[in-house]
């Protein structure tokens, strides 16, 4: 079918229906939702059968749902509307929560149901279950409601508006979720109340509150254990850029905030001066699950496999992570194991360097240049460290997405899994046509060669993880949720660590590494990189700091890239001709 998707921004739901329904065979144009003349014109250059809404902040405009079918994505069960369902179903506590594909009409959210899907509910933030169970929950029912799409035309089925008569219709329609029904009342609220809120509010717009007696908002918050003799809303110490905080009945780890007017950062960074006075509570690597900190260790199969996770905020890797992340393998390398698995965050594996760090230190009166040059080389320092691990073999575990130098740095392992419904984007250009660096020009085409890695480059588009593993980016795609692909990477990595040939599989690792150290040293790959990434940061043209500044700051979208855009380059030829 031919479809166009109209978005507010190519967000990651967006991206995996994309990737998906191409896999699909589906012929498939992105419009960034504008205003309403540029969706006509889209409409009309394209001429879609259909239109799919995923993630849209306005409503279609009539001239367009009155004449073609505009399937819309909302998160939420049969019945539900409203811009703040799954806010809603996290605060109160819902055990089961949906997506419905509905068709777009005059009301918003009050269409007849092509599709829907339900799923349990997890005590996770938001963005968490968006980017998850919304995410494979939405792309089943879109998958359903496209093979609908033939009977409806032929008028052998219709779909059905929801009825509140209806005993098993619960949704209904809901407000906006204002700051006065997140705020939490610290010498009330229980930390399950408390978590609840936060979780709700997470990644936006998070709760209106304060720290320090400053305003600011939170985000990204973790349980934590009782701590005798505090009282509710006292700060009790610093970790990982995260402040503690004492409530009624325990504590909860409160890892970003944002200041009005700022930016988000962690919360130790947006109050220095406030939070060095804090005590640190550092986490050592080995400790348990319950004891929230971003760099854990584990190690499993009687010792044979190490399991290194990095759990950063939005799998963004700033300066001082990175290092400690480099320390983290250091110490996973002084470990007796034969195999240590490198599994990244739960939500993202890495997103690259950290691009709201370096606009808030120029922000500040500092250098985006130089903190940009600081963390690019903390992040090449892992890999590097990663490259280097050549007394055991390596597996990148990619349980969540993975952006730009991210997903390169996956690839400096020696096997590279990921989730089925993980989404890659294994370029930079999007930022301002940065150049990267993260040993790419090593690691992508030893694994796709050469036409082939200058194409994805090029392309700039996302990959799913099934289809990455089908052109040889990554070894491997599977498990269709995060328990299951967690439980077959441990068996597949035990596997290696028992298997039969692995001293062989071993020294064949270090004589490829020593015959490409032979060929191109690892250190001329970075020079070539790094003087490149140079002149991003430092030479004449702006477009990474402008780009940069537009990303952190969202700013709205003025145009659709034409790389997604596929109609703007189509004008003139007939649907048949595309
Ligand atoms: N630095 C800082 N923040 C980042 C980040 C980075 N490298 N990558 C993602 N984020 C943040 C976003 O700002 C957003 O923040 P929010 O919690 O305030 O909403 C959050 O992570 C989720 O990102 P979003 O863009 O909404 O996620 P997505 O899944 O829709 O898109 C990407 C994923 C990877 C396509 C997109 O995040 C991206 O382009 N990131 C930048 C990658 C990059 O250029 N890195 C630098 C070069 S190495």
């Amino acid at each position: 079918m031919r479809i166009l998707v109209l978005c507010h921004s190519f967000n990651s739901l967006t991206q995996r229906l994309f990737d998906a329904l191409v896999a699909d065979g589906h012929d498939l144009s992105v419009e960034f939702d504008i205003a309403d003349s540029v969706t006509e014109e889209a409409v009309a250059l394209f001429q879609p059968e259909l239109l799919l809404a995923p993630f849209l902040k306005r409503a279609i405009p009539e001239s367009v749902w009155s004449r073609l079918p505009c399937l819309v994505v909302h998160p939420g069960i049969v019945g539900d509307r409203g811009p703040s369902a799954l806010d809603w179903a996290i605060q109160r506590g819902e055990a089961e929560w949906g997506v419905t594909v509905l068709q777009a009409e005059a009301e918003m959210d009050a269409g007849p149901v092509w599709a829907s899907r339900v799923f349990p509910m997890r005590a996770a933030p938001k963005a968490s279950l968006y980017r998850s169970e919304v995410t494979e929950a939405a792309l089943a029912a879109v998958r359903e409601a496209i093979a609908r799409f033939d009977d409806w035309r032929a008028g052998r089925w219709q779909p059905q508006r929801p009825s509140s008569d209806d005993p098993a219709v619960r949704g209904t329609l809901q407000p906006l979720m204002r700051q006065a029904d997140r705020a939490i009342d610290w010498a009330r609220d229980d930390t399950a109340t408390i978590l609840a809120r936060l979780r709700a509010a997470d990644g936006f717009p998070g709760v209106a509150d304060a720290l320090f007696g400053q305003p600011c908002h939170l985000f990204d918050a973790h349980p934590a254990a009782f701590e005798p003799g505090t009282t509710p809303g006292d700060l009790i110490a610093r970790r990982d850029g995260a402040v503690l905080r004492a409530t009624r009945d325990g504590a909860v780890w409160i890892g970003h905030v944002k200041r009005p007017g700022g930016i988000k950062l962690p919360a130790t960074v947006a109050f220095a001066d406030q939070a060095a006075v804090l005590p640190e509570r550092p986490a050592p690597l080995m400790r348990d699950a319950a004891d929230w900190g971003e760099l854990r260790y584990r190690e499993e199969a009687g010792g044979a496999v190490g399991v290194l996770s990095f759990d950063f905020y939005n799998g963004a890797m700033a300066t001082d992570p990175c290092r400690r992340l480099t320390d983290a393998i250091a110490f996973a390398r002084a470990r007796p194991t034969r195999v240590l698995v490198l599994e990244g965050g739960a939500d993202f594996w890495s997103n690259g360097i950290h691009l709201g760090r370096i606009e808030a230190q120029q922000q500040a009166g500092g250098s985006a240049a130089d903190e940009s040059w600081a963390n690019i080389n903390a992040m090449d320092d892992v890999c590097l460290a990663i490259l280097q691990l050549t007394d055991r073999l390596t597996v990148a575990a990619m349980r969540g997405n993975a952006g730009a130098g991210g997903c390169f740095l996956a690839l400096a392992a020696d096997h590279v899994w990921a989730r089925e419904g993980v989404i890659l984007n294994p370029h930079y250009k999007n930022m301002g046509n940065l150049y990267g660096s993260e040993y790419w020009t090593y690691l992508l085409p030893r694994r796709v060669g050469d036409a082939a890695a200058r194409a994805i480059m090029a392309e700039r588009l996302p990959l799913g993880a099934p289809r990455a593993a089908q052109t040889g980016l990554i070894d491997a795609a599977f498990g269709a949720d995060r328990p299951s692909f967690e439980a077959e990477v441990l068996a597949r990595a035990q596997a290696l660590a028992a298997a039969p040939d692995y001293a062989e599989r071993l020294s064949a690792k270090r004589a490829r590494r020593a015959a490409d150290e032979a060929a191109k040293p690892l250190s001329a790959y970075r020079d070539d990189e790094l003087a490149r990434m140079r002149r991003n940061f430092y030479g004449f043209d702006p477009s990474y700091h402008g780009a940069r500044y537009h990303f952190v700051m969202k700013s709205p979208q003025s145009w659709t890239p034409r790389h997604l855009a596929r109609h703007r380059d189509c004008v003139g030829a007939s649907p048949a001709q595309r």
